[in-house]
């Protein structure tokens, strides 16, 4: 027997090969007066090298309802799900999809900066409540805010600035950075300089390759000239996994670390390649509070794997609209209102406290982790409710 959410993955993948990307429960949608269910837009990549952050958030998402009977303040919730393959180009005609095409109510998506991107420019004008939970895109949360626009995850730079603090306060001077050429990998790489040079370190070389190539080994030879004391490293997903193996494969001697991001949910993948690969990240596996707790059990009971930080960022994603609808009894009709509640909601996730900046993005800590024996164990913690500058957004809070 199939669970339902195998089913509609099946069916999101069989319809995206055919271009129609759009998998939708089949309902007929009554009006809000008649307490019709809550129409919800799942805008994230169920293929390719970043598949497994787009299921691991819809997992968490799917949990939250299903824990909470079905519905959010008295709405019944419906998913609508589209692949967006991690593709920029085809981010604004799949937002329009979603919008126009299945008129959802709620928007939520992605991961991929870049197609977040794209879809903003989309959601903004439409102003329907969007949530977006991962891409980090800096300018989402600075220059280019939005009043319907929130963010569960961070900003590239966020992280970058958090990593950057992390080397040099263990006493780093020298790295080489390395990545994918575009927004997520440029801004956390960015950051990483910005704070490590400020502590005293400084960035030897700057290398980048197109993503999503897996192509390492040219980089790595280059890295080995340099003779670094670590290598700063963001790759994700499926690019992770071949990334860490490569690494250790070459034996450079040289230490690793990155954000978090490199090493989240690709723990049982790597195996013990991955160990000892330091990262700095807004969640640890034993973050100790009873939230996480209760999450990681949960979540691996009901799916039989472990939840990563993209998990985290999907539960919150839900948390953060639960408290919007909550404030205007499930009629998402009162967007100012439900803005509102969303610009100050503050909570407890499983990551630590969660609050909300004036531009939208998440207040939060950052932890030092290891991989040691499949789990990012917590090292300590860098920064304490450490906010994005939010430079250029001109919300008031
Ligand atoms: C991004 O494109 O913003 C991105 C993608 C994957 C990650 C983190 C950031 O793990």
């Amino acid at each position: 027997m199939k669970s339902r959410s195998q089913l509609s993955r099946r069916r999101v993948l069989a319809l995206t090969g055919a271009g129609a990307a759009v998998a939708a429960f089949p309902f007929v949608r009554p009006s809000f007066a008649q307490g019709g269910p809550l129409k919800v837009g799942l805008m994230l990549p169920y293929s390719g090298t970043y598949a497994q952050l787009g299921e691991a958030i819809t997992r968490a998402i799917e949990l939250y309802v299903k824990q909470k009977g079905g519905a959010l303040a008295g709405r019944q919730i419906t998913f609508v799900k589209l692949d967006d393959e991690s593709e920029p180009p085809k981010g604004a005609e799949n937002t329009t999809k979603l919008i126009e095409g299945e008129k959802v109510d709620v928007l939520i998506g992605t991961v991929h900066s870049g197609v977040a991107m794209a879809m903003a420019k989309i959601a903004r004008e439409a102003g329907l409540p969007t949530i977006n939970p991962n891409a980090g895109a800096d300018v989402l949360t600075r220059a280019l805010c939005a009043k319907n626009i929130f963010r569960t995850s961070f900003a590239n730079g966020q992280v970058g600035l958090a990593t950057g603090k992390a080397a040099a306060e263990a006493g780093i001077k020298t790295a080489v950075s390395f990545t994918w050429d575009y927004a997520a990998g440029k801004e956390m790489i960015a950051g990483f300089a910005e704070a490590f040079t400020a502590g005293g370190g400084k960035v030897l070389k700057e290398i980048t390759i197109p993503f999503p190539t897996v192509e390492f080994q040219s980089a790595l030879a280059e890295i080995a000239n340099w003779q670094p004391e670590i290598t700063h490293s963001f790759f994700s997903g499926g690019g992770a996994v071949k990334y860490i193996k490569d690494y250790a494969a070459a034996k450079l001697g040289i230490p690793l670390w990155g954000p978090g991001f490199l090493t989240d949910g690709v723990e049982a993948a790597v195996g013990a390649a991955g160990d000892g690969v330091k990262t700095v990240l807004h969640y640890a596996d034993d973050v100790d509070n009873p939230e996480n707790k209760a999450f990681r059990k949960d979540y691996t009971d009901a799916y039989k794997v472990p939840p990563d930080v993209f998990a985290v960022q999907g539960w919150d994603t839900m948390q953060l609209l639960e408290a919007g609808l909550k404030a205007v009894g499930g009629d998402v009709s009162k967007r100012d209102a439900m803005f509102a509640a969303m610009s100050t909601a503050s909570f407890k996730s499983p990551r630590g406290p969660f609050d909300i900046s004036a531009a939208h993005n998440p207040i939060q800590n950052f932890y030092l982790r290891e991989l040691k024996g499949g789990k990012n164990v917590l090292i300590k913690t860098v920064a304490t409710k450490f906010s994005d500058p939010g430079t250029g957004c001109k919300l008031a809070s």
